[in-house]
């Protein structure tokens, strides 16, 4: 039987408006919560981002604040720009886009935000939050796509997880996020040993490693739930010269023959991840006026 597809354009629109209905209550009390999205120079796909992002902002009645700075911009600068955006307090979240152009070390950026308003959840003090089960910041795109697995199982106990990848960004907080939920956990990456058996195990399947359509059909356990994190602009010539087209992690048309639940790409876990931007934005809003 064809697997289940896991729309995660529409849950992540439910979850905007549950977001919007939040944020409407807030500004009825004169709190009105704000992002402050940090670019740094050109990069193109950066740019479509952060555009979304300020869009998606506005749509649920945040303030975004948006801060676009040139490709030469110093280490120096930008962090006294993440020191300004600390002591603001009409600020409430803070993205720093990535990747950030050579000249500055990202990791010292990531670590001058204050973690109260660290909306991506990468500084460490959220990391070692997540990884000690307290309350904090979750990274947006793991969060994202952990409720998309509930929103096919929610009792999560003993299940078999394997997640291939081990990216601070990605593998590392879905890990930690599957183990919290008491599944048996399995950080697979590049050097793991027969990759293909290792993910033959899995109840649930998260594909984070970048590499277009590396999980093939026959990897997958027949029932499971397959999560593709994976956003590959690949050549699809079939289409026209020049053409390209995005696949994930994941062999789709093959894994969906076996899987019992799958996202797809597009419309899988990407919607998800502004989603939660704006649903940390909300929750650090929240937390720094003490509910
Ligand atoms: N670049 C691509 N995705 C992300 C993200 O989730 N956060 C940040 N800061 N930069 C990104």
């Amino acid at each position: 039987m064809a697997a289940r597809i896991i729309d995660g354009k529409a849950i992540a629109q439910s979850l905007r408006e549950t977001l919007a209905a939040e944020v409407e209550a807030l500004s009825g009390r004169g709190i009105v919560p704000g992002l402050a999205v940090v670019l740094v120079g050109e990069d193109a796909a950066s740019q479509v981002y952060v555009r979304n992002k300020a869009a998606q902002t506005k749509a649920v009645g945040m303030r975004s604040i948006e801060h676009r700075l040139p490709a030469d911009t110093s280490e120096a600068d930008l962090l006294r720009l993440v020191a300004t955006l600390n002591a603001d307090d009409a600020v409430d979240g803070i993205l720093v886009q990535l990747p950030l152009p050579a000249q500055i070390d990202a990791q010292r950026v990531i670590e001058a935000i204050d973690p109260e308003k660290d909306v991506d959840g990468f500084h460490p003090v959220n990391a070692g939050r997540l990884a000690t089960g307290l309350p904090g910041l979750v990274p947006c795109t793991p969060q994202g796509s952990m409720r998309l697995v509930e929103s096919v199982r929610t009792d999560l106990a003993g299940l078999e997880a394997v997640v291939v990848g081990r990216s601070n960004i990605v593998g590392k907080p879905m890990a930690q996020l599957l183990l919290q939920r008491s599944c048996t956990v399995t950080i697979a990456h590049s050097r793991t040993r027969d990759l293909a058996e290792v993910c033959r195990r899995a109840d649930i399947l998260v594909a984070a490693v970048g590499r277009p359509e590396l999980v093939r059909g026959d990897w997958i356990r027949e029932g499971a739930i397959v999560i593709d994190v994976g956003i590959n602009r690949v050549p699809a010539p079939e289409a026209g010269e020049g053409k390209t087209r995005l696949v994930g992690d994941v062999a789709f048309e093959e894994a969906r023959a076996r899987a019992g639940a799958i996202t797809p790409v597009p419309g899988g876990v990407g919607p998800m991840t502004i989603a939660c931007l704006l649903a940390n934005t909300l929750q650090a809003a929240k937390a720094r006026r003490g509910n």
